[in-house]
């Protein structure tokens, strides 16, 4: 089996990394407006004032994305640029750009594909005690409200949150992502369920009011361990390492797949954490959280190898010097892409989309005016070769999405770390398609077949 003709391909991208307009129209802030300006917080100290400046070039962006053969899109809505201070008024400008930008898409073709919560938290609500704050529930609920009356006559695919486990442990726990709160585990695991409250409080607001019938998901991340040889003790280790909880730490997938899909927190790690980071579960919360999903969105980029120690426990490989890594030092492991979906897909039994999955690479424009770029393009091809192998394992696979569209603002990286299929000059705001562009369009229009040359 290989990739279904209904199989989708896109490109994926965020409101903050790449609108730039910040304070354009009436936009409130985020919580990465002061971050960025925080002293070493984020390389070169660069922000998002401007970024790839969509919010100005959104024709332009839709005309390239059009070029690439893209059937589908997915981008975030900015909190704060449409409820500057996070509840009570609306901007109506903040609307009228989404409403532009969903209307192109539609004109070219292109379905949206819309992630309510991409991090840009609004700044006004943080001031509010942010995600530690229960009502932080209600809050969510408000904006989604307000994005599914506006949009879901023309949006039918909703993903709530991308990667909690991003913004809880390095937003809440490590300090290196906005909002830079340095909290115990404690702490973390309370901002953890009210964000995963507010994910289930924005299922049930999609699924009451939406106009058109709505396919509703997330994006979160999929920490994988690949196993380091086919064999069924070693596949069972990775098994093993990526769905138990073996550190005091919220980096994994099953604390927040666990409590969404099967109702409750996974026991290994209530007993890890102890009672007294035990989350603040009150009557009825995991009823909230746990709706039902159609589909499981998962952001694979790497993956750890391991084989099976004397107990069938994972016991990680070392990478030999010079094993392959992007511009980013991420190492390369193209079957994450086999093994993630796989295993999660076994443990959920829901359809799987690739909501992300690509690499930061030293690109430039070359003197015959190209962005060659075959770094891309070999790691795009054998992460894809995994992918259709998992497809053939069984899994159910509906879609990949490729990290990014657009270089565009790495966050703590700043614009260092090159992602895009489309190179943009960040003093000019030139785009310019890279090669990988190109490949992915024949992808594309092959519906896989030309991964095989
Ligand atoms: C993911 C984020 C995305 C982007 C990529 C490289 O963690 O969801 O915004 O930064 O990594």
């Amino acid at each position: 089996m290989t990739f279904s003709s209904n199989f989708l391909w896109g490109a994926a991208a965020s409101s903050y990394q790449i609108e730039g307009a910040t304070t354009a129209d009436g936009a409130g802030l985020s919580i990465f407006d002061p971050f960025c300006r925080r002293p070493g917080a984020v390389f070169g100290g660069h922000n998002g004032d401007v970024a790839c400046d969509h919010y100005h070039r959104l024709d332009e962006d839709v005309a390239l994305m059009k070029q690439l053969g893209l059937r589908a899109y997915r981008f975030s809505v900015s909190w704060p640029r449409v409820l500057p201070t996070g509840i009570g008024k609306v901007n109506e400008a903040g609307l009228a750009f989404y409403d532009r930008l969903i209307d192109a898409l539609l004109a070219a073709n292109i379905e949206p594909w819309l992630t309510l919560f991409h991090w840009d938290y609004p700044l006004a609500l943080y001031n509010r005690g942010g995600w530690l704050n229960r009502e932080s529930v209600a809050w969510f609920a408000e904006f989604s409200q307000v994005i599914v009356d506006r949009f879901s006559d023309r949006v039918s695919k909703w993903m709530t949150i991308n990667e909690p486990q991003v913004f809880i442990k390095f937003g809440y726990g490590d300090g290196t992502l906005a909002p830079g709160l340095k909290l115990g585990l404690d702490e973390q695991t309370r901002a953890c369920h009210h964000a995963l409250m507010a994910h289930g409080a924005c299922v049930q607001v999609i699924r009451a009011r939406a106009k058109l019938p709505p396919t509703v998901g997330w994006a979160v991340v999929g920490r994988v361990d690949v196993p380091a040889t086919d064999s069924p003790t070693d596949i069972e280790a990775a098994r093993r390492g990526s769905m138990n909880i073996t550190q005091p730490d919220l980096w994994n997938n099953t604390w927040y797949a666990d409590p969404v899909i099967a109702g409750h927190y996974p026991e290994d790690g209530l007993k890890l954490f102890g009672p007294a980071a035990a989350p603040p579960v009150e009557r009825g919360d995991l009823q909230l959280i746990n709706q039902k999903l159609d589909f499981y969105g998962v952001n694979i980029y790497d993956g750890r190898p391991v084989k099976a120690d004397a107990n069938g426990n994972p016991e990680p490989i070392t990478f030999p010097p010079g094993s392959p890594q992007t511009a980013f030092r991420w190492w390369i492991v193209p079957p994450s892409l086999r093994w993630g979906p796989r295993f999660l897909f076994e443990r959920y039994k829901l359809p799987i989309y690739i909501t992300e999955n690509g690499l930061s690479n030293i690109d430039w424009v070359s003197l015959d005016g190209k962005v060659h770029d075959p770094q891309r393009i070999d790691y795009t091809q054998r992460y894809l070769l995994e992918l259709e192998r998992a497809i053939s394992d069984g899994a159910d696979i509906r879609g990949y999405f490729h990290w990014s569209l657009l270089d565009n603002f790495e966050w703590a990286a700043g614009y260092k770390e090159r992602f895009g299929l489309i190179h943009v000059d960040f003093a000019t705001g030139t785009r310019t398609p890279k090669d990988s562009a190109t490949w992915y369009r024949g992808i594309i229009e092959s519906n896989g077949r030309a991964l095989h040359g």
